[in-house]
């Protein structure tokens, strides 16, 4: 037998039992580290399922307790809102409205859960009557009379209590005008969490079905970066950082894990990737034809991005996740414990 007068290594020695692999795993994933995105509209009684998101749904207020309690049984103690107002004008007056949805939403939650770690989108694309980012001039989105729109909706957010801010509309220059608002107006303490590298993705196209927000015309890149891009993601969190981001994010996250893997290297505050909305109707379209084990195809998609290096994962199959890794602990209590 040849194999006897050889010499090569044995990797699969370590591999044979699950309990070894449990030993040896590099990565692990934790509930800790997920955030569950939701989508608040106005109105009463709304649980409307989102057609190209199976299992992700357009809350009202009103149904926020049972959605809070959901996720506290399920261990997720992170939320990242977005909102879709009753009415929408040129200047997204209602992104910036003391009693507008995403504040009377963070108030609702806070008094459900003061615990609940809240995360808000700043962006005006959900805001604005033609769905773009900020005020156009002509068919241009305005960076500069922009970021005070978008500093004014960080203060209103953080007056409503959330817990963190994270602008995703790609203007330059839009942390350091919320940095300086939120220290202006008192709220010196709120982290912001940067969209910093943002890509002008096909993935978005369910969310925008999700959050009312595609543009009337045109599209997002003249803002967004363009998915040829790496060295210039890491200009873009390197002046995020400057301007006084907390904690940053990569965004589309599976198309993109050589961006996360590189800003790990790079950068040493928290990473956060977005598992965005197309990512998961690819997902969720091809497990409910049956074409794809749904389990294992998003855990190990979740351990991908960790393995390239994000902290924090946000991702629509969050409470999936939670789910499978109760089950999991759950099997491996059992099996270690006492007969
Ligand atoms: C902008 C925003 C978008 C997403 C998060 N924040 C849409 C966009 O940039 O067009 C996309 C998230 C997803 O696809 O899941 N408010």
């Amino acid at each position: 037998m040849i194999a006897s007068e050889i010499s090569f290594r044995r990797f699969r020695r370590l591999r044979r039992t699950e309990g070894m692999r449990r030993l040896v795993r590099e990565t692990r994933l934790s509930v800790d580290e997920l955030i569950y995105p939701l989508f608040i509209t106005f109105g009463g009684g709304v649980h409307n399922e989102v057609p190209s998101m199976p299992g992700v749904f357009q809350l009202s207020i009103d149904q926020l307790p049972f959605e809070i309690e959901e996720l506290r049984r399920l261990g997720i103690g992170s939320v990242l809102l977005f909102g879709l107002p009753e009415t929408k004008d040129e200047l997204a007056s209602g992104a910036y409205d003391e009693h507008g949805i995403v504040q009377e939403a963070i108030r609702a939650i806070k008094a459900i859960d003061r615990e609940l770690v809240v995360i808000t989108d700043v962006c005006n694309c959900e805001y604005t009557s033609h769905g773009h980012c900020g005020i156009l001039n002509g068919e241009e989105v305005d960076n500069d009379p922009t970021l005070d729109l978008l500093a004014r909706t960080a203060v209103s957010h953080a007056a409503a209590g959330a817990d963190i801010v994270a602008p995703s509309d790609m203007m330059d220059g839009r942390v350091a005008a919320m940095r300086h608002a939120l220290d202006t107006a008192g709220f010196a303490q709120t982290p912001i969490l940067s969209y910093a590298a943002k890509y002008a993705s096909g993935f978005y196209g369910p969310f925008r079905d999700a959050a009312d927000s595609t543009p009337a015309f045109g599209d997002r890149r003249s803002h967004q970066m363009d998915p040829a891009n790496k060295r210039e993601a890491y200009l873009e969190i390197q002046a995020d950082l400057d301007e006084g981001a907390d904690a940053i994010m990569v965004k589309p996250a599976l198309a993109y894990l050589d961006v996360i893997a590189g800003a790990r290297e790079r950068f040493d505050v928290p990473i956060a990737a977005y598992n965005v909305s197309g990512e998961y109707a690819m997902v969720k379209a091809a497990a409910l034809n049956g074409w794809i084990d749904e389990q294992r195809v998003v855990m190990e998609s979740m351990t991908a991005i960790k393995r390239a290096g994000a902290d924090l994962i946000i991702t629509y199959h969050a409470k999936d996740v939670a789910r499978w890794l109760q089950a999991e602990s759950g099997v491996t209590a059992q099996s270690v414990g006492p007969a």
